[in-house]
């Protein structure tokens, strides 16, 4: 079965062919950080015009470069939410329109399903039960995965996301957006021990997370330097990496107690801010404790069509489908609300 992944959730335009005998055949992703780096953000309504603009030539590239036509697919995957409104509007209409002029199916995909199943595109054979660490712009949630679609959601954060963490601070050390990749490349020059920042809920029980008070007291550190006029470029690159060594220290330390809790021997992570290569270098350390760590490549750890055409994929080949060719999207979706795959 060859099925057409559509990502537009937030500001990439991701589009991929997954063959359920032949794997990944082709996937495009255009980026608009150039739309939106003048404004610091995301900017809804341009994010959805940039989809309209991009998606129909990306298609057109994804299939060439798999060498198939539109009338070879099987079926069209595409992101039905969590997201931004319009811009998941545009993939919801563009795929349900071509999955009907095919006449083939069309299946709407959650957006965290999607990274949270990535790494099996390389990884099959990771032995359920695994902990899943979801870490994107806007979620950072511990989950245990029984099989696919039987989610159990461990612990979440209570306020800031791990990526929006990212994106804040950096805003705060006017690095620019988005703010992880920024972070990430100033913390390689820097002292990670220079500060000392907290490790947020550690001490308490559990899986949550809370990342705002991290952010607060990167601003009223750098505030310091700034107010002595002494915010040099050294000071500034040991912020990002004191920051960027607690978000990753207090990442881990839940990950390791979600493995405590539930007994799995098994940890993946997906998402944005699993880009992060300290974060990545960190948990794969974890398998010197006897358990299996896995994660995409870091192309598809950020937004992309891969990991919604691999979920669609898996879903469809279940016999699952949309049931309408009404348009509906889920700009707010919990993960607990998903059909479980038989
Ligand atoms: O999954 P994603 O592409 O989009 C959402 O679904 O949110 O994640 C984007 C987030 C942004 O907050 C971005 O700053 C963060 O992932 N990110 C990173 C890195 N690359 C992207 N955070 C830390 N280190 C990175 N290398
Ligand atoms: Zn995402």
């Amino acid at each position: 079965m060859r099925v057409l992944g559509i990502e537009t959730s937030c500001d990439e335009t991701g589009v991929a062919i997954y063959d359920t005998a032949q794997g990944l055949l082709a996937h495009r992703v255009h980026s608009q950080i150039d739309v939106h780096a003048h404004y610091g953000g995301v900017v809804p309504e341009l994010a959805s015009r940039d989809h309209v603009r991009y998606l129909r030539p990306l298609v057109d590239e994804t299939c060439e470069a798999s060498g198939l036509k539109t009338a070879d697919l099987d079926a069209v995957a595409y992101t039905t939410g969590p997201g931004l409104l319009g811009a998941l509007l545009v993939g919801a209409t563009f795929s349900k329109t071509l999955a009907l002029s095919l006449g083939i199916p069309a299946l709407g995909i959650h957006h965290m399903e999607g990274h949270l199943l990535a790494p099996l595109m390389e990884t099959p054979d990771l032995p359920t039960p695994f902990v899943a660490l979801l870490v994107s712009g806007g979620h950072t949630q511990l989950i245990l995965v029984r099989s696919i679609g039987d989610y159990e959601l461990l612990g979440t954060t209570l306020d800031d996301a791990a990526g929006e963490a990212f994106d804040k601070t950096a805003k705060l050390l006017e690095l620019g957006y988005p703010g992880g990749p920024k972070i990430a490349a100033l913390a390689e020059q820097g002292d990670a021990t220079r500060f000392a920042f907290s490790r947020p809920l550690s001490d308490r029980p559990g899986c949550d997370f809370s990342f705002s008070g991290l952010k607060t007291q990167v601003l009223t550190e750098a505030k310091k330097w700034v107010d002595a006029n002494q915010l040099d470029a050294q000071t500034k690159a040991d912020l990002a990496a004191s920051f960027q060594q607690a978000v990753v220290d207090t990442l881990v330390l839940k990950c390791r107690r979600a493995l405590e809790i539930t007994g799995a021997k098994a940890l993946i992570m997906s998402g944005g801010v699993s880009a992060n290569r300290n974060l990545r270098a960190a948990l794969k350390a974890l398998e010197s404790e006897g358990v299996m760590v896995a994660y995409p490549a870091p192309e598809f750890c950020t937004d992309n069509g891969a990991m919604i055409a691999f979920a669609g994929a898996t879903r469809l080949s279940a016999g699952q489908k949309d049931s309408t060719h009404a348009i509906h999207i889920r700009p707010r979706w919990p993960l607990s609300e998903l059909p479980e795959v038989s």
